[in-house]
């Protein structure tokens, strides 16, 4: 620690910080989400006991499951879902029924999960990475527009942090190209851009149902939607083997494709949180209202706007961290809000997707290089994507892990946390 940070530090009125040997603010760990409660015990002991008078054991693509597809689409104002293993499989479906020529490339956002760019190559199209707005987590129609080339063959946007990106710019830009618009909607369930879910504006949507997410099937588990039926149909056969689905007796499996199914066990779990999202997705709106409203004083910390018209579902709220107004840096700030019991994250993650070694030293199939090393592609096979907004945005923000269990007493802790880290280390 630099002098000035240390006697900053100790000379705030806000107290010692506790990673100097102060007092943590917050000495019991914040809350678990409690988001699996009886309900969910009672649907799924529902299916179980359907099975046991049956003799037969609970499967997949029954009435469980296909009411909760159809459930999940009217949530998103209508159209058509199919429930999958995971995000990432969701993802690889969603490619898959769209069914692109290999070796054409694919717009996909900096900063996302892998799993929300890896489908991308396994399917033997060329991920191509858009960066993010500046001081944003997202991608916006500028950075997507930019990669536009003939080789592009569909945009895959991710709406980081439940935060919306400007989807409806995007979807207007690639629709100008004939260029199909896949949303990644894993982190995003119940955000809204000008009164619409998102989901809802591109031309097919994935969502991730782990555990963690505002509304799980429990496990893994992930959903793909779209409003167009056609569409809808390839989603369910290369969901499911190539099976020929919606096709005439005597057709045979269309497709060479994984089995990707969810199951009537897991849809029970996912019916009823469903039900729970939207006051879920409202109370994580309340609170970061009252925590942004806390820290509008603070030099060294802001809460930043989303996109005008979007309301964010806040999977995780992003915080911003001021250098400029501070005696220490974002690492050193973060140590410090940690040591007072503040469940955050410093950074959204150690290496963006397309940093990381099976992106940079091509391993997707082997020693092959494929996609990228196939003579049928016709762009830059050795092509980097520095992506400085991303960097940066990386760099500057935090993530604080609330969620809709908090109540007075962790919103009080939380701003006591920042307004004493603030104290400690803001410039005079
Ligand atoms: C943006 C994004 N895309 C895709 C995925 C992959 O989802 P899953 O973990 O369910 O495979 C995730 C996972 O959190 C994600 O955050």
């Amino acid at each position: 620690m630099k002098d000035s940070e240390s006697a900053a530090a100790t000379s705030s009125g806000a107290g010692r910080l506790a990673i100097h040997g102060g007092e943590k603010v917050r000495r019991e760990p914040f809350p678990p989400r409690g988001s699996l409660g009886q309900d969910e015990e009672a649907a799924v002991l529902a299916v179980l006991e359907r099975g046991l008078a049956a003799g037969e054991m609970p499967g997949y693509n029954g009435a469980e499951e296909e009411a909760f597809c159809r459930e999940f689409a009217a949530a998103l104002g209508g159209g058509y879902a199919d429930a999958v293993s995971s995000g990432t499989a969701a993802l690889y479906v969603a490619l898959k029924a769209l069914d692109l020529e290999p070796f054409g490339e694919v717009v996909v956002s900096a900063i996302t999960d892998p799993g929300g760019m890896m489908p991308i190559p396994l399917l033997n199209l060329i991920p191509v990475v858009a960066d993010v707005e500046p001081d944003s987590y997202n991608s916006g129609p500028d950075q997507v527009a930019e990669l536009f080339s003939p080789l592009t063959r569909a945009v895959v946007i991710a709406h980081i942090g439940g935060e919306p990106a400007d989807i409806a710019g995007i979807v207007a830009l690639a629709h100008r190209h004939g260029v199909p618009v896949i949303e990644d909607c894993a982190q995003a369930h119940g955000a809204q851009l000008a009164g619409r879910a998102v989901g809802a504006f591109g031309d097919i949507a994935v969502f991730s149902t782990m555990f963690g997410k505002h509304m799980s099937t429990g496990g893994q588990g992930g959903v793909v939607f779209t409003r167009n039926e056609g569409l809808y149909r390839a989603v369910r056969r290369v969901s499911d083997r190539g099976k020929p689905f919606f096709l005439p007796d005597g057709a045979t499996n269309v497709t060479a494709a994984l089995n990707l199914n969810l199951n009537d066990l897991a849809a029970a779990i996912g019916r009823v949180q469903l039900r729970k999202l939207p006051e879920v997705v409202a109370r994580r709106r309340e609170i970061v209202g009252q925590l942004g409203e806390g820290i509008l004083d603070l030099p060294t910390v802001s809460l930043p706007a989303p996109i005008p018209n979007a309301r964010p579902s806040y999977w995780f709220l992003r915080l911003r961290f001021h250098a400029e107004a501070a005696t220490c840096d974002r690492d050193a700030y973060c140590r410090a809000l940690l040591a007072e019991g503040l469940p955050i994250t410093p950074h959204y993650r150690a290496a963006l997707p397309h940093t990381q070694e099976w992106f940079t030293a091509r391993r997707v199939f082997g020693s092959s290089g494929y996609p990228w090393a196939s003579p049928d592609y016709r762009g830059d096979r050795e092509r980097r994507f520095p992506c400085p907004n991303a960097q940066a945005a990386v760099a500057t923000h935090f993530n604080l892990h609330l969620h809709e269990n908090w109540g007075p007493a962790e919103i009080d802790a939380a701003l006591t946390i920042l307004r004493k880290v603030d104290a400690a280390y803001r410039a005079r």
